[in-house]
């Protein structure tokens, strides 16, 4: 899996440059505080997103604008909440979060339209709009991909802990 994503120094430097505009902002810190899923928080997994999505198109050459895919994938899940949470009143989350995080996303950061439009449809097809850009579609199945992974990391954690804390020794 590392290999498979390992990139030219050339395209690391520019994804770091890249996101350090974005992930040293306050409200992007503020995502450590919420779980995504199980206890990934919202600062891992939107950064997961973003480097495997951004990874992809390196590898596939893919002809896409690079710093919109980085930019809307950073900020594709800005909302300030755990969606675990049932009594913080957010209903139907995994509908309304896409809308959500381009309208905070639009107030806190200088997005272009095409940003908007690459974050906008993440969740198809839960939400049955698809993708409209190619940006688009790449943070919609690597959000999937990275989720896949995080549940998995979990349920081995779980499997280990377990297993130590049966252990006699
Ligand atoms: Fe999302
Ligand atoms: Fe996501």
């Amino acid at each position: 899996m590392k290999q498979k994503y390992n990139l030219p120094k050339k395209d690391q430097d520019f994804f770091f440059q890249t996101i350090q505009k974005i992930i040293y902002t306050e409200p992007f810190l503020r995502l450590k505080q919420y779980h995504h899923h199980g206890n990934i928080s919202i600062y891992t997994h939107v950064i997961k997103v973003a480097y495997l999505s951004f990874s992809y198109a390196v590898k596939h050459h893919l002809r896409i604008q690079k710093k919109e895919l980085i930019t809307a994938a950073l900020l594709h899940d800005l909302y300030f909440y755990d969606w675990h949470d049932k009594h913080n009143g957010v209903h139907l989350h995994g509908l309304f979060h896409p809308a959500k995080a381009v309208k905070n996303a639009t107030t806190l950061y200088h997005i272009t339209k095409r940003e908007k439009r690459h974050m906008a449809h993440h969740m198809f097809p839960l939400t049955l709009i698809p993708p409209t850009t190619k940006e688009g579609w790449l943070i919609c199945i690597f959000d999937k991909v990275a989720a896949k992974s995080d549940y998995k990391a979990l349920k081995l954690k779980k499997k280990a802990l377990k297993k130590i804390t049966s252990s006699k020794k």
